[in-house]
């Protein structure tokens, strides 16, 4: 399941809009140029799967979008809860990496194969966060302002799509609309309910 909630950048109170439909989904996203797409993901990745062992088990669509728009290099993120006494700390820094709100100098391409994550996309007066799950593909384009929350305790794994080898670092805005805004565990608590 995937989830698109809607608001005006004025009031994180009242939706406008808040869809688990997947071609709802796209079909609200395309016109600020934002591309959704669900794939299956259903390969079981093993604990300390590598890298290379996450892209093997997705090689079919990893190679077809990478043919199809251009893209030099893929990687993949991958965080998962830990009884490591250094997990916690660790885990606040990653997830307070990209919180606020800011930019890109290429797109933002994200291939999702384990866990959630939440991507704000702040554009045309409106936030559109949309909650991504295993089998989920966001494409944000260049240039559009967002932030990304994968909660407190982050359990996600995704293979992540590059035009170029050093042009994706985060611009920050500097502006705090992140704050105001329900942040991943509390929509996660709405939507698991
Ligand atoms: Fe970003």
């Amino acid at each position: 399941m995937s989830l698109l909630t809607v608001w005006p950048e004025t009031d994180a109170a009242e939706p406008i809009l808040r869809t688990p439909d997947p071609a709802a989904i796209a079909s609200a996203l395309e016109p600020i140029g934002v591309r959704f797409e669900r794939w299956t993901a259903d390969a079981v990745l093993p604990t300390g799967a590598t890298q290379d062992e996450v892209i093997a088990a997705y090689r079919t669509e990893v190679d077809r979008i990478t043919a199809a728009e251009g893209y030099i290099l893929v990687d993949v993120i991958r965080l998962q809860p830990s009884d490591d006494p250094e997990w916690p700390a660790k885990a606040a820094g990653a997830r307070a990496k990209f919180l606020t709100e800011h930019t890109h100098d290429d797109d933002e391409v994200r291939f999702f194969v384990e866990g959630a994550g939440i991507f704000y996309l702040h554009i045309a007066g409106r936030v559109h966060a949309v909650l991504c799950e295993a089998g989920d593909l966001l494409s944000v384009p260049k240039g559009i302002t967002h932030w990304f929350d994968m909660g407190v305790e982050p359990s996600v794994a995704a293979i992540r799509f590059f035009h170029d080898e050093d042009g994706w670092v985060g611009d920050f805005t500097g502006d705090p609309i992140a704050s105001r805004f329900p942040d991943f565990d509390e929509i996660w608590a709405g939507y698991a309910a």
